[in-house]
């Protein structure tokens, strides 16, 4: 059966994003919640702790994540999320910032296949939580994914998502499908495909290139679009004839949500403008109003642009169509 996970976006997909996505698009199986990361003490920020609370995240099948290269760190966090009720932690080894990166961690951990070596011995011994990972093909190179794989297949993983970029990419350039082919041969693990997927048609294509992947996972593609998730799953191109009363309806419980979490107006512009820069791809007839809303300054005037953003789109398709 075809699965879809949500991918995590540090600083997007919060629970309150999620709820939200939830409640309006679904078709997402599982959502993996932005990275935990400890700052040398073995403790939990409370804005980390909020966005996995069960409490916060009723409506969704949630799987928490952790960064890190130390194995101290990891079981800490894996006693901690289990206490919660969890399962199943998943661990980032794709992170491709050079602040993250440089220290070893993220996607800057691959070139040290024993160093994950050891930190998986220790946690299968010591704890019984379920681990998934997360990873890039690499860091300098998308070679160095064929010196870990081989480790990863001593474990009894949940399952290894590839995102077919190496760190130093970013996210710049094409994603390398020879690589992640390469992969599929290398490995018994149940693998989830990661990477640029924006529209059911390339969906499709992904499908046809890849027939024994049942397993993706999206990210950015779902914030631009977040009808993605379901028109894949019911195989067709076609949105719902009431298209943008529910995206404004999403639009407007996010809103209420970060507007109730977030100190002040200009705080709250800033986290829908970073929506913004998102959902706009949704709105091809529209893409000057970004500057508009980038610049508003009031609660109102945002308002009135998204307004427009959306009857504007919401006229044309019907004039068109
Ligand atoms: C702003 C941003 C934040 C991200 N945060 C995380 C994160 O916390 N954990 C993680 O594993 N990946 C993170 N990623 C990577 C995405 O989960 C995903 O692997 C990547 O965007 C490729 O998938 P996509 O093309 O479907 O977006 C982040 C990516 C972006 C752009």
């Amino acid at each position: 059966m075809l699965t879809i996970n949500s991918s995590p976006l540090q600083g997007f997909t919060d629970f309150r994003f999620r709820n939200a996505f939830q409640r309006f698009f679904g078709g997402i199986d599982q959502y993996i919640a932005p990275y935990i990361r400890l700052n040398g003490k073995l403790e939990i920020k409370p804005g980390n702790e909020r966005d996995i609370l069960p409490a916060n995240n009723r409506s969704l099948d949630l799987i928490p994540q952790i960064i890190t290269k130390d194995a101290d760190e990891f079981l800490f966090v894996a006693k901690y999320v289990q206490k919660l009720g969890y399962t199943e932690l998943n661990w980032n080894l794709g992170c491709p910032y050079p602040m993250v990166a440089k220290r070893g961690m993220g996607s800057g951990l691959l070139i040290m296949p024993e160093k994950i070596d050891e930190i998986l011995a220790r946690v299968f011994a010591e704890t019984d939580i379920k681990i998934s990972v997360k990873m890039r093909l690499g860091y300098e190179s998308p070679k160095e994914i064929f010196h870990v794989l081989p480790v990863l297949e001593r474990y009894r993983l949940a399952n290894i998502t590839i995102h077919p970029r190496i760190g130093k990419q970013l996210y710049r350039g094409e994603v390398d499908l020879k690589s992640f082919e390469e992969c599929l041969r290398q490995t018994s693990h149940k693998i989830f495909y990661n990477g640029d997927i924006t529209s059911v048609r390339n969906f499709r294509e992904m499908k046809e290139r890849f027939p024994t992947i049942n397993h993706w996972m999206i990210g950015r593609g779902l914030i631009a679009d977040p009808f993605l998730p379901s028109m894949i799953k019911a195989d067709s191109p076609f949105y719902p004839e009431n298209r943008y009363e529910v995206f404004n309806s999403f639009h407007d419980a996010l809103y209420s949500s970060y507007e109730e979490a977030l100190s002040g107006r200009k705080h709250l512009l800033m986290k829908m403008y970073s929506f913004w820069e998102f959902f706009i791809q949704s709105f091809p007839r529209s893409p000057k109003y970004l500057k508009k809303i980038k610049k508003a300054q009031s609660l109102s005037v945002y308002r009135e642009v998204v307004k427009q953003i959306i009857d504007d789109e919401a006229v044309n398709r019907s004039f068109f169509s």
